[in-house]
């Protein structure tokens, strides 16, 4: 009798465990699974996450693919072969483990696991920096050394501005180097006041914002005006973007 009760409580303490186990198939092409890609990954990638994947060469019976992909698919671009891009790409809706799988393959070990790769003998894949982005160039007509001035006297108390002096910033605020190297840099910076936790402390003139939270804040509110928000964004572009997609390496 007590010892029932015991197994009993062994497995509902092992219950939440098996769920976090959540599986999904992954189309691999053939040459990539004959040579051991999945078991190079897959195994690597469940000790970090406790997701069990399994791999398949019918992309029909996938979730989601590890595979070749135009370069207008949606996916997540995770590496090179040669010129051809790399990714994840959805083969059904919404596969959640895929977005886990993108995420630690572009953690360091994950990035790792995937370079180390070999087929013959010879690295399969290089990082996905090779396949250059289409440009596109956007004249942003602010005033560079004023935005600098408005981002030094007002974000510089958070977020780290100036990499030469990188204290006084508070923790959870990106600094403006990572946040310039998103893809979607442009719009996230030209609407930064509308997010928090800016909103209850920016004020733009000539912006009516309903929402605009006005409870009182105990930090001094800061006024902007569109000019000061295009200076401060063409301040940004002259900024060198963070290398997120660098292996580590010593600064
Ligand atoms: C009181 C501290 C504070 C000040 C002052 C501040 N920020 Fe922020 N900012 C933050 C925090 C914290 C985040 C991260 C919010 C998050 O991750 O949800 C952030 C995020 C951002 C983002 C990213 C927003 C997004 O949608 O992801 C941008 C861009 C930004 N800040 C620009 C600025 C600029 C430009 C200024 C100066 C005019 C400024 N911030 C002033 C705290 C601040």
């Amino acid at each position: 009798m007590c010892r029932w009760l015991r197994y009993w409580i062994v497995a509902w303490l092992f219950l939440p465990l098996a769920g976090i186990a959540a599986d999904a198939r992954v189309f691999i092409p053939e040459p990539w699974l004959d040579a051991g890609l999945d078991q190079h990954l897959f195994p690597r990638f469940m000790f970090k996450s406790r997701v069990r994947l399994s791999a398949t060469s019918d992309e029909t019976k996938a979730d989601f693919g590890l595979r070749p992909m135009a370069p207008d698919e949606s996916g997540v671009h995770v590496a090179n072969v040669d010129e051809l891009m790399v990714g994840l790409v959805a083969e059904q809706a919404s596969p959640k483990a895929m977005a886990v799988f993108a995420e630690w393959l572009k953690s360091d070990p994950g990035r790792a696991a995937l370079l180390d790769f070999q087929l013959a003998g010879v690295p399969l894949f290089t990082t996905p920096k090779r396949v250059q982005p289409v440009v596109v160039e956007v004249a942003l007509t602010g005033d560079v050394a004023r935005g600098k001035q408005l981002s030094e006297l007002h974000c510089a108390r958070c977020h780290v501005v100036d990499r030469s002096k990188p204290f006084g910033a508070i923790g959870n605020s990106p600094s403006f180097h990572a946040m310039r190297s998103f893809t979607d840099w442009l719009p996230t910076f030209s609407t930064f006041y509308g997010a928090n936790p800016h909103r209850a402390l920016i004020a733009i003139e000539s912006i009516q914002d309903p929402h605009t939270d006005l409870r009182p804040v105990h930090i001094a509110r800061i006024h902007l005006t569109l000019d000061d928000v295009l200076d401060i964004v063409t301040f940004v572009s002259t900024l060198e973007p963070l290398d997120l997609g660098a292996p580590v390496q010593a600064r």
